[in-house]
């Protein structure tokens, strides 16, 4: 049994409750990743894109996900094509990222994509971001529905492309990588921070995956 009274946490700590009718993520930080999730329009040509902190690796085979919600035009897109492509951004590219999410004019349009540089992905129908350091171009595999207003969008990568500068080589220097390269982090609710500092995971002897 734990040497500690039931809710009150380690000496010195003080849980506070938090009540889970409403949700509870403002309350708090939690580190995220931050992408760009790249699809194409209903006219079959103009691209939109849209930020995203709920995305991950699905597993360890080539699957990728992220949250999203049919109201966006990102979900319509990836169910209507199939497609969708991911671009991890770089620190410096702060300012696109949060642009991407700009409001939509009446007819549709998101005028601020104009503002964020792109080239033509290779396997599926979309765009990529330029200056990023990853880029996936992904089949739709699944949308899961019944999280509240959310959904699980999944795709199988079917392209993959890492910018040189980015991408670990054998016996190469990892954190001399990140210190060169470093990572964008999303510090949910609404900060962010570059990550150019990093330590060996202590993992522990005969440790397997
Ligand atoms: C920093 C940031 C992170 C976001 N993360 C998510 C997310 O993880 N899931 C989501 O559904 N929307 C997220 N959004 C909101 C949408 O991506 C955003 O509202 C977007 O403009 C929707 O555009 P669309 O209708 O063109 O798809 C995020 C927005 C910002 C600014």
């Amino acid at each position: 049994m734990p040497d500690q009274t039931e809710g009150q946490g380690t000496p010195g700590q003080r849980p506070v409750p938090l009540p889970v009718g409403s949700p509870i993520w403002t309350s708090f930080f939690t580190v995220a990743p931050l992408i760009l999730v790249g699809t194409i329009e209903p006219d079959g040509e103009e691209h939109n894109l849209a930020p995203k902190h709920m995305a991950m690796p699905l597993g360890w085979s080539n699957h990728f996900c992220f949250v999203c919600s049919p109201r966006h035009a990102t979900q319509q897109n990836a169910q209507r094509t199939g497609e969708f492509t991911v671009s991890f951004p770089r620190p410096e590219q702060i300012v696109e990222t949060s642009l991407a999410a700009g409001p939509r004019e009446s007819d549709g349009e998101k005028p601020s994509l104009e503002a964020i540089p792109v080239f033509a992905a290779s396997e599926v129908e979309g765009v990529l971001v330029r200056d990023a350091y990853l880029w996936l171009e992904c089949r739709l595999e699944q949308i899961v529905e019944g999280f509240g207003e959310n959904t699980l969008i999944i795709g199988e990568v079917v392209a993959a492309a890492v910018d040189e500068r980015s991408m670990r080589v054998y016996e190469g220097d990892d954190a001399e990588l990140l210190a060169e390269s470093p990572l964008l982090a999303y510090l949910s609710p609404g900060r962010f921070a570059e990550i150019s500092e990093s330590n060996s995971f202590p993992f522990h002897t005969d440790f397997r995956l």
